[in-house]
């Protein structure tokens, strides 16, 4: 079975966030169960296209209204990664040092256009298209509307949801940009008088997917403004919960960390990924290390933070680290704190995939306050790095942690995003780790959970043998 994802981000080649993990690692591990799947892409100006030599394989021009723009299929010359990436290199639109910005409903319009457009002169064509996120989120509405992909609209289509709360609304003064189609079912695009790509793929799309049981259950409740559509649609949603990719994420080989371990040498090799960071930060290596990774985003629920940081650190019980970026107000803040709490607490603000990685692997907790997380693969990496989760119980983080008190348990898990609620989290945490024993035991025990991909990646080969 042939597999196309079309997706706006793929580790190693761009990636903003877990879109691209996830990406980057199903069709490796869809390949590996005997399908054959591949990906397409935007061709971005960034490290991996500078590094990397790419062949052409098609030329051509897509319309986008009533502008021609230039087009190419690139694909890599060397075969580095384990799975096919076709890329779409648009330079008017696409080939930009960012991966999104303010004028994507053309850019990314354009990229789905391309993207068909080449599909239409394949041989072979694939057997499934699976869609990632709104993005991608017009391909089921033209596949199945479009007078120019008629010849495309028998190949099943499946659009995953990573993300709701972002759904790529634009106006209809952008209408004439979709390819001709049947005026009367314009309905379809439509939801609360706005083009929504993801409202469209909901409809059209022959399954529609979450990357967690959990959140797809949320979203029927709450999915901003969704919320509807994906209860009537529900005969053919379902959730399933992303893995992560144990050969990227191995703490026996990573590249990035300071010193590789197993769960037999734990405290030796966790050791020293905590000495480089307490080191490298300015922090205090007697106490526990208590970290954050990721965008400083409301759903992520940082911009409570601040105030938990300046409270929680004034007891001098802990370190805290945090690595992200997002809003300018929240980073200013955390930034301001640095001042106040010298010697146990720094902010990296920015990107940094190999600090991360150190992170995961030397600070003793890892706090993730989410009031929305579709899935969440940070919890994971902390886990099978031996990093104890601190976790709001929502979304895919319901369905991965389960608090110590708890049977079987072995995170912190708390129910309300407030600051008194992330307070007490942090100081059970604290609790824990003066508990050596158990702490330890706990470490050791979460770095055999089985995260991989192997048990949901056969998921998706069940959901795509129901439709084709
Ligand atoms: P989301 O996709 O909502 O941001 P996920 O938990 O699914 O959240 O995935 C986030 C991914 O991005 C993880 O691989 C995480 O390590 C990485 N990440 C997030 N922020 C940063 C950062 N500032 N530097 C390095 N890696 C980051
Ligand atoms: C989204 C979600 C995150 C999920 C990721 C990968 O970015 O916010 O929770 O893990 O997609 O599916």
């Amino acid at each position: 079975m042939n597999i196309t994802h079309i997706s706006a981000e793929c580790y190693p080649i761009a990636k903003v966030g877990g879109l691209a993990d996830v990406v980057g690692a199903l069709p490796k591990y869809q390949n590996e169960l005997g399908l054959k799947s591949s990906v397409i892409m935007p061709f971005y100006d960034n490290k991996f296209s500078k590094e990397n030599e790419f062949v052409s394989i098609c030329k051509s021009e897509v319309l986008l209204g009533v502008y021609d723009h230039k087009f190419e299929v690139l694909k890599l010359k060397k075969n580095i990664l384990e799975f096919d990436v076709f890329f779409i290199d648009i330079p008017t639109l696409l080939f930009k040092d960012y991966v999104y910005s303010y004028e994507d409903t053309d850019r990314f319009l354009a990229f789905q256009i391309a993207a068909l457009d080449w599909m239409l002169a394949l041989e072979d064509k694939p057997n499934i298209i699976h869609c990632h996120d709104h993005h991608t989120g017009l391909v089921p509405f033209m596949l199945q509307e479009s007078f120019k992909y008629t010849s495309l609209n028998k190949i099943p289509v499946i659009t995953t949801i990573h993300n709701a709360q972002y759904q790529g609304w634009f106006a209809y003064n952008k209408l004439h940009l979709i390819p001709p189609f049947e005026m009367n079912n314009a309905g379809l695009l439509d939801w609360n008088g706005m083009i929504n790509p993801l409202a469209a793929a909901i409809k059209c799309a022959w399954r529609v997917t979450t990357v967690s049981p959990s959140y797809m259950e949320e979203l029927k409740i709450e999915a901003n403004g969704l919320q509807d559509l994906l209860k009537q649609e529900s005969q053919k949603c379902v959730g399933i919960l992303n893995g992560i990719d144990i050969k990227v994420w191995n703490p026996e080989t990573d590249v990035y960390i300071i010193e590789n371990f197993s769960e037999k040498n734990v405290t030796l090799g966790r050791g020293k990924n905590k000495n480089w960071l307490c080191e490298t930060f300015n922090l205090d290596k007697t106490k526990p290390l208590f970290a954050f990774i990721g965008r400083l985003v409301g759903e992520k629920g940082t911009d409570l933070l601040p105030e938990v940081f300046d409270t929680i650190l004034k007891e001098k019980e802990c370190n805290i680290l945090l690595l992200g970026s997002g809003h300018n107000e929240v980073e200013e803040q955390l930034n301001a704190l640095k001042e106040h709490h010298k010697g146990n607490y720094d902010a990296f603000i920015g990107y940094d995939e190999k600090l991360s990685h150190i992170i995961y692997a030397g600070a003793d907790f890892l706090l993730m306050p989410s009031r929305v997380e579709p899935c969440g693969l940070n919890q994971m990496y902390s886990l099978r790095y031996g990093t104890i989760p601190i976790v709001r119980s929502t979304g895919g983080l319901k369905d991965t942690v389960i608090d110590i008190e708890d049977k079987n348990g072995f995170g912190i898990c708390h129910n309300e995003v407030t600051v008194l609620q992330i307070e007490q989290a942090i100081k059970r945490g604290v609790s824990l780790y003066n508990n050596q024993e158990r702490f330890k035991e706990i470490r050791k025990n979460i770095m055999k959970i089985d995260h991989s991909w192997d048990a949901s990646a056969k998921e998706y080969i069940k959901l795509y043998n129901s439709i084709n």
